[in-house]
């Protein structure tokens, strides 16, 4: 179902890549997701995983630059992680990895899109909002940060009939 985009950078996660995603994760997240946790992940009815595969320049291969993992089931889509390594960010990729992931979605059946952002990071919030995501909730001590919490807010988006068009994300 999942099939590779135009410029051919974005594909599934084969079979015997959780060692690329745990990496991956790794690379972008202070609190590091290992094999087992996304193993586990990826066993929920509906997941995927999709890799930016990154480019190969000159005799050095490609380097993995960016993942998403999400789940569809039942008319529903959650994005569970998405994250770009750090030297290949501002590039777009997290933007054509959400669009791979919700078109993805739209061909397992879901109409709705969910995910959580922390209300700290901003990078993250712009990125949804630019996809057409609309905050439509809040919680509070989400994600554990020194010293505190961060609190999640969740957005959503349709996607039976296209982007919303005057999505907010509370300041
Ligand atoms: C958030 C993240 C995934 C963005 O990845 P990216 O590949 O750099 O994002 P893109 O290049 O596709 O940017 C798309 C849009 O997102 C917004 N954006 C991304 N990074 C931004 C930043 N550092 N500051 C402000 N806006 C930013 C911009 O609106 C950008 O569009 P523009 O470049 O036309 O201005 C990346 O910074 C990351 O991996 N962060 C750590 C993990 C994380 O926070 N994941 C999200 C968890 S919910």
């Amino acid at each position: 179902m999942i099939k590779r985009r135009k410029a051919g950078r974005i594909r599934p996660l084969g079979p015997l890549e959780l060692g690329v995603l745990a990496e991956l994760h790794a690379a972008c997240f202070a609190e590091a997701w290992d094999e087992a946790a996304l193993a586990a992940l990826l066993a929920l009815p509906g997941a995927f995983a999709l890799i930016d595969q990154g480019e190969a320049s000159g005799s050095s291969e490609a380097t993995p630059a960016g993942f998403v993992l999400a789940w569809a089931s039942a008319g529903e889509a959650e994005i569970l992680s998405l994250g770009v390594r750090p030297a290949m960010r501002r590039r777009g990729m997290a933007r054509n990895l959400l669009a791979a992931a919700t078109t993805e979605a739209a061909q397992r059946g879901a109409t709705r899109v969910f995910l959580e952002v922390a209300a700290d990071n901003r990078a993250a919030q712009l990125l949804y909002l630019g996809a057409g995501f609309a905050q439509i909730g809040r919680r509070a001590n989400y994600y554990r940060r020194p010293g505190g919490g961060a609190a999640a807010l969740v957005l959503a988006r349709e996607i039976a009939g296209g982007c919303t068009s005057e999505s907010k994300i509370e300041k």
